[in-house]
């Protein structure tokens, strides 16, 4: 068996650990696709254009109000082909068929993954562990139901008798962002009452939200699958102080509900287990949204728009599920990002939505894609030779045109990109929404075509250059182009719309994980950092000396007990 020593940068950076060795490169379909990079990495972006004058055609797909163009990534009919072998060599219809039927796909923890139950509109069974999922899906969305109701309606009364009118959700990570990027995403379908996030440990966070709170009117969700996570306790006890100290333990009750697996912990807290809407084990916490996680969605804009949400979902799901891979949207989408991280080798991918309420968009991604493939280790625990997860991130358009998309479009790195725009806006409001979309066009043609020396030589010409100056600015004014991107569309951003766009992303990251043979679903890489901060905290907080640790962090310790007096 091969042991991890040098070559790639996992083996790299886990040689010291002498685990065994996955090369996914040696696989025949992995070689076919690395020969074809290799023959068509010359082309340019622009010549396939011109040689294919079908391209957008045979590369946009359209599924209900959702067009997603791919001809602007460096690709031809038989790259795709390539590609739909990889999928194949790696069981992908399999470990699809597996996620659906509630098996225990993330292996580490014993787990399944199927959150596409929660969405599961058609109400078929789905068997987990020999019993339906169904109906305790439904009674929560039921339960939901009820409490949505009664907190938009004003029935839900605080502990002196008045209405709820603010929300604040106390959650981290999937307990947050989720539910965050939605109710931000659908603002415009908002309103019945307003919704708060706090997540962070930072104090300064929920000072800054309670300070604007009256106690009287204010109604906190607990969301924490595993109602362990100190972030979100620490938060949470805040806020029940600050409601105890209004009025009394009792109010805890009527000011408090939590969203958990944890029964037992959150009755301890105080919290009426009745106020209590249940996850389950298969939800994993980057994919619950759809789950009682999304409470402050419901709350937002009401149960009736969070199923819409579901709808749009389940229908992706059922896209995902049943159609040929050729037409199969989330299979295309993944695996043209295989193809520009593992052959073209583009390390960053940019989530570019041109609609200000997506703002949270990219930041959500970012633990969907990072938190569930940035690893380095297979399935089976080898070391793993292909690079997996890229780095995530991005920017509402237009805004982000003026801050990164210089190294877009003239860096020395590929960096792929997802460009989002809605095509009817929720505040038509002049031009604006025009000069938008003529904006997100403008950059995926200018990413494609670039600009060449003749073309950048024309235009400075135009400005009355010549001879050495012309010569001196030249090769600042050239664009490579050939910079991969995607464009999506829809009509306009509704929660069905919403449903659809999460769920694509959702199957995009699961399949990637298969091809590349990690498990998707586990998260031990934020297990140590938490840990080391807990046996760190005991010496901050009493003063007490510790020589236990490294020079610097103790360093740093001694820094921060002087600067603090
Ligand atoms: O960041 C690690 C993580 O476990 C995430 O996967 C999860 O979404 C988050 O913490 C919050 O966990 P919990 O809902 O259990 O508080």
């Amino acid at each position: 068996m091969r042991r991890a020593q040098s070559g790639s940068l996992s083996l790299r950076l886990l040689s010291f650990l002498r685990l065994p060795v996955k090369s996914l490169q040696t696989a025949p379909a992995w070689q076919a696709l690395q020969n074809h990079a290799d023959q068509l990495t010359p082309k340019h972006l622009r010549e396939l254009f011109k040689t294919e004058p079908k391209r957008f055609e045979r590369f946009c797909h359209v599924l209900g109000d959702l067009v997603v163009d791919f001809s602007k990534n460096r690709i031809t009919s038989e790259t795709v082909t390539l590609l739909f072998d990889l999928a194949a060599a790696s069981d992908l219809e399999g470990w699809r068929a597996k996620m659906f039927a509630g098996e225990r796909i993330n292996i580490t923890e014993h787990r399944a993954a199927l959150h596409t139950a929660l969405r599961n509109r058609s109400n078929k069974p789905v068997m987990f562990d020999g019993q339906d999922v169904m109906p305790a899906v439904n009674a929560v969305l039921d339960q939901m139901k009820t409490f949505v109701g009664a907190v938009r309606a004003g029935e839900w009364l605080g502990a002196s008798g008045e209405r709820i009118t603010d929300v604040v959700n106390i959650g981290i990570g999937g307990s947050d962002l989720g539910p965050s990027m939605a109710c931000e995403a659908l603002t415009p379908y908002g309103g019945e009452v307003n919704v708060h996030f706090v997540s962070n440990i930072d104090g300064s966070q929920i000072a800054e939200i309670l300070d604007r709170l009256d106690p009287v009117s204010t109604l906190f969700i607990v969301a924490s699958k595993t109602f362990t996570t100190q972030e979100t306790l620490t938060n949470a006890q805040t806020a029940r102080q600050w409601v105890v100290d209004r009025f009394s333990d009792d109010a805890i009750q009527k000011h408090f509900v939590a969203v958990s697996s944890n029964a037992d912990a959150v009755t301890a807290f105080g919290i009426n287990p009745k106020n209590m809407f249940q996850i389950w084990d298969w939800v994993g916490g980057r994919f619950s949204l759809w789950s009682a996680i999304g409470l402050p969605i419901a709350l937002s804009i009401g149960m009736e728009r969070f199923e819409e949400m579901l709808d749009g979902a389940h229908a992706m799901d059922e896209h995902f599920r049943n159609e040929p891979l050729e037409s199969n949207i989330p299979v295309i989408m993944a695996m043209i990002g295989i193809w520009n991280i593992n052959f073209l080798d583009a390390a960053c991918h940019a989530v570019l939505p041109y609609d200000q309420y997506l703002h949270q968009l990219p930041a959500y991604l970012q633990q969907l894609e990072m938190e569930s493939n940035g690893k380095a280790v297979s399935r089976d625990g080898d070391v793993l030779t292909a690079k997996t997860s890229p780095v995530v991130f991005g920017e509402p358009g237009t805004t982000g045109q003026h801050a990164f998309y210089q190294l877009l479009h003239q860096g020395s790195r590929i960096v792929s990109a997802d460009f989002i725009a809605p095509v009817v806006s929720h505040n038509p409001l002049g031009d604006h929404h025009a000069i938008l979309l003529a904006n997100f066009l403008a950059q995926t043609e200018a990413l494609m075509n670039g600009r060449t020396d003749a073309e950048a030589q024309t235009r400075l010409e135009a400005t009355g250059l010549s001879g050495d100056s012309l010569e001196a600015l030249l090769p600042h004014t050239v664009f490579a182009g050939n910079r991969p991107t995607t464009s999506i569309l829809v009509k306009r951003i509704d929660p069905r719309t919403l449903g659809m766009l999460i769920a694509l992303y959702e199957h995009k990251v699961f399949i990637q994980g298969i091809i590349w043979g990690i498990n998707s679903f586990d998260q031990w890489g934020v297990e140590l950092g938490k840990q080391l901060a807990n046996t760190i905290l005991p010496a901050l907080k009493d003063d007490a000396s510790t020589d236990d640790h490294d020079a610097s962090t103790q360093g740093l310790i001694d820094h921060i007990k002087r600067l603090r007096k």
